[in-house]
């Protein structure tokens, strides 16, 4: 991926993988996740968006190829590992895949006793964790009794205790409400408004349009990556993609088509946006959910080993 000028944090170059029993899903794969950039990855199922995230945390070794972190290779030894994990976490879409302590502290303290921290910075960081998820309450609760958003909330908040540079999750917004889901964006927004870099994949053509800043499209031919605005507004890549068209660009081709205000330039991601871009009131122009849980610090420092 080639979008932005910032450095990649972490990148695969030249990366091949096939499951044992199953198929090759990437041969000579080059993407980069870029610092500050809050990405959409998007495709059809079984197009490859897991396989891809598990590669770039480093569950998954490509068998060609390599990963890098800050331009610097990821080799097979521990420190490397344990620098991965403090650069790199995966939320996976299923929390029952990612919780397995009794209760929720437990759970969210795994990781940061992993690295070998004193008990009392562990215990900082659930705590901080806990407050940017909201589930401060739930600490002591059996995570097997939580709700599925609770869960959720639970799982994220275990991979934010390592303080990931980049935070990447498999369809987070999946069997949410939509309060839930707001709420989560939300939590997104104040954890990249203190450093955190955000990858997300969704089916939710809606959702990438307003958060990301850019989408990478797995589809034959591609990944195909750049600003959000410009793949989801790329109708044939759409189609090939099997994604429909964003609202959005729907409505400013309706508007386009009659000669209305509002149907040029950017395409709005909100229904305030539309309102604002056809010249009514009401419309507060493009905005992004509003932090709901600074203050968090986006660096770990390295530890002997990780979650
Ligand atoms: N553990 C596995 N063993 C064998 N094949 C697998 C395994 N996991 C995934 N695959 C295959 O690899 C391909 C990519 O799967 P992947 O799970 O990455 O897709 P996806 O884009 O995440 O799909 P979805 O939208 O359904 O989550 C699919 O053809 C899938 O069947
Ligand atoms: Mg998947």
């Amino acid at each position: 991926m080639t979008t932005g000028s910032a450095p990649p944090v972490v990148e695969l170059a030249e990366a091949g993988y096939g499951y044992e029993d199953g198929p090759t899903v990437f041969r000579g794969l080059t993407f980069a996740v870029r610092g500050g950039r809050a990405l959409a990855l998007l495709g059809r199922n079984g197009s490859g968006k897991t396989t891809l995230l598990r590669l770039l945390t480093g569950g998954l070794r490509p068998t060609s190829g390599e990963l890098r972190v800050d331009g610097v290779r990821v080799g097979p030894g521990r420190a490397a590992l344990t620098r991965l994990r403090t650069s790199v976490q995966l939320v996976l879409q299923d929390p029952d895949d990612q919780l397995f302590a009794a209760s929720v502290g437990q759970d969210v303290s795994f990781g940061p006793m992993n690295l070998g921290l004193p008990e009392e910075q562990v215990g900082r960081r659930v705590e901080e964790s806990l407050e940017a998820l909201g589930i401060a309450a739930l600490r002591d609760r059996p995570t097997h009794l939580l709700s599925h958003g609770q869960r959720k909330r639970a799982a994220i908040a275990g991979a934010v205790a390592m303080r990931p540079r980049v935070l990447v999750l498999d369809e987070p917004t999946a069997g949410l409400d939509p309060h839930g889901q707001e709420q989560l964006l939300d939590v997104l927004a104040g954890l990249q408004e203190s450093g955190t870099t955000v990858v997300m994949t969704t089916h939710d053509v809606d959702l990438a349009l307003r958060w990301a800043d850019d989408a990478a499209i797995l589809a034959p031919g591609g990944p195909y990556t750049g600003p959000v605005g410009d793949l989801l507004g790329d109708s044939a890549l759409l189609a090939r993609a099997g994604l429909r068209q964003p609202w959005g660009q729907a409505a400013a081709r309706v508007l386009r088509a009659h000669g209305l205000p509002g149907g040029e330039g950017d395409a709005p991601r909100t229904p305030e946006e539309l309102l604002s871009l056809a010249g009514r009131p009401g419309g507060a122009g493009r905005s992004m959910p509003a932090a709901g849980a600074g203050g968090l610090p986006a660096q770990a420092p390295p530890g002997p080993a990780g979650r």
